[in-house]
């Protein structure tokens, strides 16, 4: 039985004209227990809405996600999400960022503290439990939203844009302590990148979306062991193959806006 199915799943959004621009075009994929899915696709193909319809936060106009085999609804908390943007609230502190969900559910003090102090631990942030969002760097930030989306124990958690803002060693970095975490929690990750080569490190799979109306093009299974190397044969021979299909979606595209 597949964690997640997204099932013939379509999304149009108003344009401001007459007729609306189909963005997710029919999509349907499965997600193993456990698995690390990455999503690759061209700026602007529909990625983040895909994830939101996932996470329950908007309505697809056709087709069903599931987990566990069970339908879920807009509105459901199945699924922890790490947004694209940073997302903590400035008045808040690490803790209370992290507490956030949980406070809003109403759980009792005690719980919320052994809660945040577990995920606290586990995203390597003790000891800066007390600071502001403007006294961390932005590695530990995205930590601390790490944190924030693994508090209320989801089924699957999504991530939006991976580390793709960050300098190339905080990426890094964030990328092995994020593998860390999955290993630790044996969570179900949904993780959209642009970037080829952090997906290619990342995960056991990946699917490559189209330009809008966005379908899945091609899929890899990402068969290389663990822990893996930056930079080997096999990540440059699964890179190449990948930026070729984007290269040819790019070209459409250019294509498409000429005519
Ligand atoms: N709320 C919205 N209203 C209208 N258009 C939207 C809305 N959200 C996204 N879009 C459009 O849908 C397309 C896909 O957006 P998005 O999912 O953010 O793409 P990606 O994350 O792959 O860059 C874009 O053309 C975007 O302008
Ligand atoms: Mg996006």
């Amino acid at each position: 039985m597949p964690k997640l199915s997204v099932r013939h799943v379509s999304k149009s959004f108003d344009n401001g004209e007459q007729d609306s621009t189909l963005v997710l075009d029919d999509i349907s994929f499965e997600v193993k227990d456990g698995e690390f899915l990455g999503i690759l696709g061209p700026s602007g193909c529909g990625k983040t809405t895909l994830l939101k319809i996932i996470a329950g936060l908007i309505e697809p106009d056709a087709g069903e996600i599931l987990i566990d085999d069970v339908e879920v609804k807009l509105g459901h908390s199945r699924v922890g999400y790490i947004f694209q943007q940073e997302s903590l609230l400035p008045w808040r502190t690490v803790r209370k960022n992290i507490e956030f969900g949980l406070e809003v559910k109403g759980v009792s003090e005690e719980e919320m503290r052994s809660r945040s102090d577990a995920v606290i631990a586990l995203v390597g942030m003790k000891g800066y439990e007390d600071h502001l969002p403007h006294e961390i760097s932005g590695g530990q930030a995205r930590k601390t939203e790490i944190a924030r989306s693994l508090v209320t124990s989801p089924d699957i958690l999504v991530a939006d844009e991976g580390f793709s803002n960050l300098d190339a060693q905080t990426r890094n970095h964030l990328q092995e302590e994020f593998l860390r975490v999955w290993q630790e929690t044996g969570s179900t990750i949904v993780f959209v990148s642009h970037n080829v080569d952090e997906a290619v490190f990342m995960s056991n799979r990946i699917l490559v979306m189209s330009n809008i109306p966005a379908k899945m093009l091609v899929e890899y299974d990402i068969s290389i062991s663990r822990p893996r190397r930056r930079a080997t044969s096999e990540c440059l021979t699964y890179r190449a193959q990948i930026l070729d299909i984007l290269k040819i979606e790019q070209e459409k595209a250019m294509l498409m806006q000429r005519s």
